[in-house]
């Protein structure tokens, strides 16, 4: 689906770009590096993946990366404000869940912010939902489908277990097991990789999946079902953005899908979320505004 992969980075896209360029495929990939750079990368882009910023060591909450990833997704975003405004950006650098209302902030004041266009990925808390709950369930992997939905951090990562597919039919207290583990999962992960960063594999591996619906939707491919997080005017507790299902097409988010019938636990775990989403939602907010006013409008 790729016909030119552009890289962009502060440092090291060479190496990087020489590595991705012996898969045999026929995408072209070329190298940026800094700021000079980014223009070139971005122009012409469908669509921006960004993964950009520093990971959690262990003890650190995803919050505790915003002071240095708010500053380079703001770049970013207004990189794509200036040189692919039509382009889906989906936005990987945590906390997604203040990384995306800046992007929106940015967009917005430089008048080319669409709604559709614009994703946190949290597709990562899906497909560990999926591997846990079939693990528990005695199934193979990838044979269990289920929604993940409200934000990417902590107790706003809310697994709709209910809803899986097929039933799973799992005690209560297991559910209650696996949807802490599938909250706790990106911890896991920084936990056993002791300081040495946080998911990148099974990120990637996410990551792939995602820009791979953004581009089968782009070039007209229909049933096209992510969960995403998502600008939304119509989410639980009034929030501006939360994580759900949403159908995609050639313009983006052809359709925000219902959350559909809660379990009693399910609606507990969104009135437990909604406060922190939005707390994360309003740092967002006022540093891309505060941001932007600093960059004279
Ligand atoms: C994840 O979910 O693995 C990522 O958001 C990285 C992290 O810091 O947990």
């Amino acid at each position: 689906m790729i016909s030119h992969l552009a890289l962009y980075d502060v440092v090291g896209t060479p190496g990087v770009a020489a590595d991705l360029a012996h898969i045999d495929t026929p995408a072209r990939v070329t190298a940026h590096t800094g700021d000079a750079e980014l223009g070139a990368a971005l122009a012409g882009a469908a669509l921006v993946v960004i993964p950009a910023g520093v990971p959690r060591k262990p003890g650190m909450t995803r919050d505790d990366l915003f002071n240095i990833n708010a500053g380079i997704v703001a770049t970013l975003a207004q990189g794509v404000a200036r040189y692919c405004p039509l382009a889906l950006v989906a936005i990987i650098s945590n906390p997604v869940n203040s990384t995306v209302p800046i992007a929106a902030e940015i967009l917005k004041a430089a008048g080319v912010f669409d709604p559709r266009k614009l994703f946190g990925v949290t597709t990562l808390d899906v497909v560990r939902a999926r591997a846990f709950v079939a693990e528990a369930a005695g199934v193979e992997a990838g044979a269990v489908d289920l929604p993940v939905v409200g934000g990417h951090a902590g107790v706003t990562i809310l697994p709709l277990i209910s809803q899986a597919k097929p039933r799973v039919g799992l005690p209560l207290a297991t559910v209650a097991a696996l949807t802490a583990r599938i909250q706790d999962a990106g911890t896991e992960v920084v936990t056993a990789k002791a300081g040495k960063g946080s998911a990148t594999l099974s990120m990637a591996y996410a990551a792939a999946r995602f820009a791979n619906s953004c581009l089968v939707a782009l070039a007209g491919g229909e049933g096209v079902v992510e969960c995403a997080y998502v600008a939304c005017s119509d989410a639980p507790a009034g929030a501006p953005f939360f994580a759900r299902r949403v159908s995609l097409g050639p313009s983006g988010i052809a359709a925000s899908l219902p959350l559909g019938p809660l379990s009693s636990p399910e609606i507990s775990g969104l009135d437990a979320l909604a406060g922190e989403l939005a707390a994360s939602i309003d740092k967002g907010a006022e540093f891309g505004r505060a941001w932007v006013a600093k960059q004279g409008g």
